[in-house]
């Protein structure tokens, strides 16, 4: 069993942590905040995961993995693998900022003992595993590459379930080394250079965003044209080339990932003097989605926004997480707010900062109350079990936009004189 550090524990460094844990390695992972440590030392998840808590408590118990918030520790500990699960946050020209990735190479160039892998899992452009490199300045240590392909909200499922596992390297003995840590693994395994894995995580995350883009186009033109999108779905999805997955319609794809990874793709062609039209496209097209959802509330609100009272349901990029980073239904709401609406928001687990400029409630039936019109903007399931007749009763005026089609439809629009939904 190998020994691994896993530098930097947000969702992506958690997952990571956990998972080799329970692939029966031993892991130490380290990150700069000291509560976040603590509260991993404590089986505490801090994100919200599907199974974490659980798992934080049966690897505590066996001892496999341990957290720190010092590098002395991580040093210690004589890893053979440091995983680096950073953030790439975004820069102002839509490139990835790899200031927290340089910083912690410099830190493992440090303490790295002589013949470790530094692994990078963050994403990161083409180039990056090259520039970690120089930073960290040892001819004793590999890099390797080892994009990660986990949903929030499911990512230790992702993490043990993979459709594959990609590892970039400069020799096949490194990426042997890393592809063994996945032994116990049953799914593909692809070695490569470092710059073909780092193009293929920008890749996928550029290709299921521009797919969803197409779908959410013709979601559009199905309400136009009086057809089912449902059937759409299902008919296109059918076509063994094209796989059912990942076509669901919704207000606009969102997240700390699809918009970042989709903008930091183009910079990095623009940097070669490359154009990349269909990713500008989807872009484009996103923007286009979430007007949409908001001229459709605007609809339904008697044809302006100015002084009207929205009910939200779900404030989180999608269901099951609180995670509102470059969330629909956020951008949504700033769209709202900005046109002179009130808004009144219920998720089940996401906070919206105090100063958003609007309120929000305990209880879907809350943010219903009194309202002008009510848009379903995150797919949580719990949403499909809220009375439509109770609702209908509490609004002023009985206005439904279900941007994310998880409304029974029979049922709220028997009870919903105007019920909308994305798609028709
Ligand atoms: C995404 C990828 O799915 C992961 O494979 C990847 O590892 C991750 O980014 C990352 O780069 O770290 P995530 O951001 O957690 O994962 O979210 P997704 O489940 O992919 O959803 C992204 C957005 O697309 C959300 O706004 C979601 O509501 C929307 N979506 C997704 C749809 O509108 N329809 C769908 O059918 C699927």
């Amino acid at each position: 069993m190998a020994k691994i550090a896993v530098i930097g524990l947000g969702y992506v460094g958690i997952t990571t942590a956990v998972g080799m844990g329970r692939l029966g390695h031993d892991v130490i992972g380290y990150d700069i905040s000291s509560e976040r440590v603590m509260a991993l030392a404590n089986a505490k998840a801090p994100i919200h995961e599907d199974g974490l808590e659980e798992a934080l408590g049966f690897l505590k118990q066996s001892e496999k993995v341990s957290f720190t918030h010092t590098y002395q520790e991580v040093s210690d500990f004589k890893a053979d693998y440091f995983f680096i699960c950073v953030p790439t946050p975004q820069d102002a020209s839509g490139a990835a900022n790899l200031t927290f990735v340089l910083a912690a190479a410099k830190a493992l160039s440090q303490i790295a003992p002589a013949d470790s892998i530094v692994v990078l899992k963050s994403t990161v452009p083409v180039g990056s595993g090259e520039r970690v490199k120089q930073a960290l300045s040892r001819t004793d240590i590999h890099v390797a590459s080892n994009p990660e392909f986990l949903r929030e909200g499911s990512a230790l499922h992702d993490f043990m379930n993979p459709d594959r596992i990609i590892v970039g390297a400069a020799s096949e003995q490194v990426s042997t080394r890393v592809l063994e840590l996945y032994d116990d693994i049953p799914s593909r395994k692809i070695a490569t250079s470092v710059e073909s894995a780092e193009l293929i995580k920008y890749s996928t995350n550029a290709y299921l965003a521009t797919r969803l883009s197409f779908v959410n186009d013709l979601a559009a033109l199905c309400e136009k044209v009086g057809a089912s999108v449902d059937d759409l779905v299902a008919g296109l999805g059918s076509d063994s080339r094209i796989g059912p997955s990942f076509l669901s319609p919704g207000p606009g794809w969102g997240g700390s990932c699809f918009p970042k990874d989709t903008r930091a793709l183009i910079s990095v062609a623009s940097d070669f003097g490359l154009d990349l039209p269909i990713i500008d496209a989807a872009l484009e097209s996103n923007e286009e989605s979430l007007s949409r959802v908001v001229e459709s509330i605007r609809d339904l609100a008697g044809g302006s926004l100015e002084g009207k009272i929205i009910g939200v349901w779900g404030l989180a990029f999608k269901a099951n997480t609180d995670d509102i980073r470059e969330s629909p239904a956020m951008n949504i709401v700033a769209r709202l707010l900005a046109r002179g609406s009130e808004v009144i928001a219920f998720d089940p687990v996401a906070v919206a900062p105090k100063a958003s400029g609007f309120s929000q409630v305990q209880s879907a039936e809350l943010a219903a109350a009194g309202v002008d019109v009510l848009a379903v903007l995150t797919e949580w399931p719990e949403f499909a079990q809220v009375d439509p007749i109770k609702v209908s009763k509490s609004m002023k005026s009985t206005a439904v936009m279900d941007a994310r089609r998880v409304l029974p439809v029979d049922a709220w629009r028997s009870a919903i004189d105007n019920f909308r939904v994305l798609g028709g």
